[in-house]
Parts: C-alpha cells; sequence; structure tokens
C-alpha cells in the first residue's frame, strides 16, 4: 500500500489503536526486536554479544552510523566528543535555579532544551555534515549536564572530568570525583556502567523514542525533539520504573518482607498497584535484556562485595510471579528495570538518578532515530482521531445557561 496516498479521512479508513499496540509509526533499520522469541538486536547484533564484546561508544557508533566502526573512526568519534564536552558556563545558573528538591529528570530535560538556545545553529541540520556536528555536540555535553545533576543536589563542585579518560570512566569520574580531586578509578563499576547503557542504547518505537521521532518530524531541533523525549521516559510506566521499582523493594522491606502480600495487591483489580518492573508491551515470554542484567547484578555485588538483602526480595517476587497464574496468564516477565536499580544503588547512584541513567544509556538510540526520521524525510507525525463528541450545537449566551 501506498502509505502516502492515505491522506484524509475522505481518503481512506482511520483506524483507533490506543496505546498503538498494533500500529508501526515508520520503517527502521536500526533495532530489530521479537517479543515472542525474547530477540534485540542492534542493527543485527545480538544484544547479548553486544553487551560481551562491544564497549558503550562503539555500540553508540553502530545504532547512529549503521556499522560498527574501524579502530580509526572510533577514534575519531571519540575525539570529537571529546572536544564538544565544554557547556557553556551560563548553564550553571540555570541549574542554580532550580531547588534542591527538584527532580534529576525534570533539570536534565530542562538543561537539554536549554542547549538549542545556547547553540542556535543546532537547529537547522540540513545536511549530514550538520547533523553529526549535532551528534557529537550531544554526546560531548549530556554526560556533563547527567553529572552536574548529580552533584548540585549532592551540594558537591561541579567538575568536567577528564577527557584522557574513556566515555564511560569519565562519565564516573565526573560524577564521583570528591571535591578535592581524589579519585580511584574501579574497573567493575566501569564495566558495569558500560553494560547498563549498551542494554538502554536503543528499543525501537518504544514511547519516549516516538516522542522524539515525532517531535522531531516537525523539524525542531535534535535537542528539544531529546528534551521531549526525556519527559516522556520519566513516567513509572517508562524508564521512571526503575526508580519505582527500588521504591517498591524498599517498601516490602520496611513493611517485613512479605512479598506474598505485594502479589495479592499487584493481582486486585480494585488496587491501583502494579508490580513495578513486570510486564513489557512487547516481550511476552522474556526480556533478554533482564537475564543479561540480572546475571551482572549478582556479579556486580559478588565483585563489591555487597549483600543487599533488597537483590533477595527482587529474586524472591521474581520466582513467586513466575509461579503464579495471574502473571503467567498474562505473561508478565521481568522487564530490564527490574535488576538495574539494584546496579544503580551497589553503585553509589542515589534512586531518583536511576531514570537520568537511563536517559544517559537511551541517547544513542534517540539520536540514531531522530536522524534516520530526518534521512528518510519523513512527514510531521500527525495522527488522525475518531472524533466522539457533540454534533454541531447553537451557541447559548452566559446568562442562558
Ligand atoms: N503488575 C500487575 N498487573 C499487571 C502489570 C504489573 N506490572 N502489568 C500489566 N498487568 C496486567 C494489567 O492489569 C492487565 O490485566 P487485565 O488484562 O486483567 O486488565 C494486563 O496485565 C495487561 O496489562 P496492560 O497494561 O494492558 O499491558 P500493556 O502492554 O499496555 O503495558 C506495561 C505494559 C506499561 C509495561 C505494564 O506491564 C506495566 O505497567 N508494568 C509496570 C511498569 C513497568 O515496569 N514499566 C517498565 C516498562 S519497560 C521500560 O520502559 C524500559
Amino acid at each position: 500500500i501506498d502509505i502516502t496516498k492515505l491522506r484524509s479521512a475522505t481518503e481512506g479508513v482511520i483506524t483507533v489503536d490506543p496505546g498503538y499496540k498494533n500500529t508501526g509509526s515508520c520503517e527502521s533499520a536500526i533495532t530489530f526486536l521479537d517479543g515472542e522469541k525474547g530477540i534485540l538486536r542492534y542493527r543485527g547484533y545480538s544484544i547479548e554479544e553486544l553487551a560481551e564484546k562491544a564497549d558503550f561508544l562503539e555500540v553508540a557508533y553502530l545504532l547512529i552510523f549503521g556499522e560498527l566502526p574501524t579502530k580509526e573512526q572510533n577514534d575519531k568519534f571519540h575525539d570529537d566528543i571529546k572536544a564538544e564536552s565544554i557547556v557553556d558556563e551560563d548553564v550553571k545558573k540555570i541549574l542554580d535555579a532550580f531547588p534542591k528538591a527538584a527532580h534529576p529528570m525534570g533539570v536534565i530535560s530542562s538543561l537539554t532544551s536549554a542547549l538549542t538556545a545556547f547553540n542556535p545553529s543546532s537547529v537547522n541540520v540540513d545536511s549530514e555534515e550538520d547533523m553529526y556536528k549535532s551528534v557529537v555536540r550531544i554526546l560531548g555535553k549530556f554526560p556533563v549536564l547527567v553529572a552536574w545533576t548529580f552533584r548540585k543536589k549532592e551540594g558537591l563542585p561541579l567538575d568536567y572530568g577528564d577527557n584522557s579518560l574513556g566515555y564511560v570512566e569519565n562519565i564516573l569520574k565526573m560524577m564521583f570525583v570528591k571535591p578535592n580531586g581524589e579519585y580511584t578509578q574501579n574497573q567493575i563499576l566501569v564495566d558495569a556502567l558500560d553494560k547498563l547503557l549498551i542494554l538502554h542504547a536503543d528499543h525501537e518505537q518504544n514511547c519516549s523514542t516516538s516522542t522524539v521521532r515525532i517531535v522531531g518530524s516537525s523539524h525542531a531541533g535534535l535537542f528539544a525533539s531529546l528534551s521531549a523525549g526525556i519527559s516522556a521516559l520519566w513516567g513509572p510506566l517508562h524508564g521512571g520504573a526503575n526508580q519505582a521499582v527500588l521504591e517498591m523493594l524498599e517498601a516490602i522491606k520496611a513493611d517485613g518482607g512479605d512479598t506474598k502480600k505485594y502479589m495479592a495487591k499487584a493481582k486486585d483489580k480494585s488496587d491501583p498497584f502494579r508490580l513495578m518492573g513486570f510486564g513489557h508491551r512487547v516481550y511476552k515470554n522474556f526480556d533478554p535484556r533482564a537475564r543479561i542484567i540480572k546475571k551482572a547484578a549478582d556479579e556486580v555485588l559478588g565483585d563489591l562485595g555487597i549483600d543487599d538483602p533488597i537483590l533477595d526480595i527482587a529474586k524472591g517476587l521474581e520466582k513467586e510471579a513466575l509461579e503464579d497464574q495471574y502473571f503467567v496468564d498474562r505473561r508478565l516477565y521481568p522487564n530490564v528495570d527490574f535488576y538495574s536499580g539494584i546496579i544503580y544503588r551497589g553503585m553509589g547512584i542515589p534512586t531518583d538518578m536511576f531514570t537520568v541513567m537511563f536517559a544517559l544509556g537511551r541517547l544513542p538510540g534517540w539520536i540514531a532515530q531522530w536522524r534516520e526520521m530526518r534521512l528518510r524525510k519523513e512527514p510531521i507525525g500527525r495522527p488522525r482521531q475518531v472524533y466522539i463528541g457533540e454534533t454541531a450545537r447553537e451557541f447559548v449566551p452566559i446568562e442562558k445557561r
């Protein structure tokens, strides 16, 4: 079918598909997902292999440009990103204006949008060269904004890190370097963060990615589109689930660790409570990322010598859910966020920063999807509706209503 010909209500049928459960919004060559078989591939490479063998920057390059980089391409990409890692000093004034209690997702979304104001030329991207500039600019500046958001909240002085380090190593240093400059690199944490970021790097047309594509389809700039995507990610039914999972596990622990009570709550239709970190719109047998992350959680906490009772509650909940008819019938399995928060916690990252870390990982995916949408010259996103309101009515003056 030539979909461009189905232009109006008079020419074609309008389908109503709340939540777009069966509606494809685009054609894409970036991420392949088979929810029945639990397969996830970036540009044809399995997530298992990428998480094991590649680093985050290589995966970012792969997602954005379609091929794994050669050593030279990788070095140049990293150099170009490093050259863009300085953030305008005035951005600090915006950061200062936020109250201490501000949620980091609100802060990072605002700062990302503000980058458009500091880089007005980034809005007009007419060539691949312009796009490349915006891509390396945001990959350079976003980790700085993440680290600054974290440090501001923690009351720590802001830091630019050390550009001689690897991309992920530098993120950790920017976040955790002490005010006196002291910092010890922990390879276990670097590897764990690298893996987590890879697992989150893209997931085809989810809520935040669709948001980035639809905002970008109006030819709003990359940074404005990303800022909208970050806001979409914030919600507890999407990226905010990693924060919600940990809060739920902590509540269960504080309540005596009775997982059965919370299982019953999740099944009770008169109770809005859902088991956070369970269920997925597309994965109906297992989430391949959850498998990798569960193993990583065990390894990381083991390597760090952390014995976290929260991990035991999580495992108990998972076991019970897998044997429970309600969850089996609805094919609800732990998703990627069920275990990610436990690892972030082990790394010393506060709960309300979890979704920001997710955004850091998803950044290359959003960029790749935005770039693909622009290169394919996709039309502006503009869904139709089926109107169910009043038919034509006569206006009644206010004194007669
Ligand atoms: N706990 C209890 N019941 C659930 C859960 C859950 N976590 N998830 C779905 N259900 C139930 C629903 O109540 C519904 O039951 P019903 O058929 O008896 O009415 C059925 O399972 C289907 O649920 P939907 O909401 O229709 O499924 P949908 O595909 O629209 O939602 C979603 C997927 C949003 C992920 C959902 O499973 C959920 O809310 N999970 C918890 C939040 C979460 O973990 N989000 C992270 C998603 S992954 C990510 O963004 C990286």
